[in-house]
C-alpha cells in the first residue's frame, strides 16, 4: 500500500525512513545483529507523518510498535532493506536511521549448522553489505532532494561523522554517541550533533521523540526553502 499524505507543512511530500537493526542469517536459526531498538528511526517516521508527509518506513526486526499513519515495510537483511528502499524511490526526503549490518554471511548454511566432534572453532566468512545511505544519496535523477544519515560512534564523534557525510554524499548527518555509558541504544534519550552545509549544531540532550520532532521540523523548513 502506498503511503498517504495529510495536511501540514510536509503535505504532498514523500519520505523514506530506515530504522532498526538488520539480521544477517548464518543458518535458518541463527543470525548476526546489533543493539539498535528502532526507537529513533520510528519516532522520525511518526514525526514526518504528523507534519503531513506520506511516509514509508523500511524497518529491520524491532519490538517497537508501528508508528501511526506510516506505511511499514518489514525486512530482515541489509540486502532486503536496500531492495525495499529502492522500491520506494523517488521521495523528497530520505532519513537513514537504521543500524545496517556492515557485513553479511558469505555462505548462508541451508540447514542448521552442527558441531563436528572435537571442533573447537568456527570460522565464518563475511562479505560487505551494500551501503543503503550511499546508494540513496548517489547523484542521479532519483536522488531525494534531502538525504539525512546517522553516524553512530563510540569515539571521535564529530571527526568520524564529518568523514561519513563526505564519503556517503548525504546532506546532513545526525551524529550520536553510542558508547555504553550513554544508554543511547535501547534508551529513550539521545544527545546528537547535526552536521549540515552550515557546520555543526550541538542539540541539547533530548528524548528520542523530541529529536525526531526537531529533525522533522528542520526537514520541513529545508524543503520549503528549496521550493521557493
Ligand atoms: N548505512 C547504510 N547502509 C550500510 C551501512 C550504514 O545505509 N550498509 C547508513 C546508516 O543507516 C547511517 C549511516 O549509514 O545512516 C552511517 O552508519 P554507520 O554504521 O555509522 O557508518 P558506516 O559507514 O557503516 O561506518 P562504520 O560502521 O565502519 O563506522
Ligand atoms: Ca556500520
Amino acid at each position: 500500500p502506498d503511503a498517504v499524505s495529510g495536511p501540514g507543512p510536509l503535505a504532498g511530500r514523500r519520505a523514506l525512513v530506515t530504522s532498526g537493526p538488520t539480521h544477517e542469517a548464518i543458518d535458518p536459526v541463527r543470525y548476526i545483529a546489533n543493539h539498535s531498538s528502532g526507537k529513533q528511526g520510528h519516532a522520525i517516521a511518526a514525526a514526518l507523518a504528523r507534519l503531513g508527509a506520506a511516509v514509508t518506513l523500511v524497518s529491520g526486526p524491532v519490538r517497537v510498535p508501528d508508528p501511526p499513519g506510516v506505511t511499514v515495510v518489514a525486512v530482515d537483511s541489509a540486502r532486503a532493506m536496500l531492495a525495499a528502499c529502492q522500491a520506494v524511490l523517488p521521495v523528497d526526503v530520505a532519513v537513514c536511521a537504521a543500524a545496517v549490518a556492515d557485513w553479511g554471511v558469505a555462505d548462508r548454511a541451508p540447514q542448521k549448522l552442527k558441531k563436528a566432534p572435537g571442533q573447537e572453532t568456527l570460522t565464518l566468512t563475511l562479505t560487505r553489505n551494500p551501503d543503503i545511505l550511499a546508494t540513496v544519496a548517489a547523484p542521479g535523477p532519483a536522488r531525494p532532494r534531502l538525504v539525512v544519515g546517522f553516524a553512530a560512534e563510540t569515539e571521535h564523534l564529530l571527526e568520524h561523522a564529518r568523514e561519513k557525510r563526505a564519503r556517503k554524499g548525504c546532506d546532513w548527518i545526525v551524529a550520536n554517541d553510542v558508547g555504553a555509558a550513554t544508554g543511547t541504544f535501547g534508551g529513550d534519550r539521545n544527545t546528537v550533533h547535526v552536521i549540515g552545509t552550515e557546520g555543526v549544531e550541538a542539540w541539547p540532550p533530548l528524548t528520542k521523540a523530541a529529536v525526531a520532532e526537531r529533525l522533522a521540523a528542520r526537514i520541513a523548513e529545508a524543503l520549503a526553502e528549496d521550493a521557493s
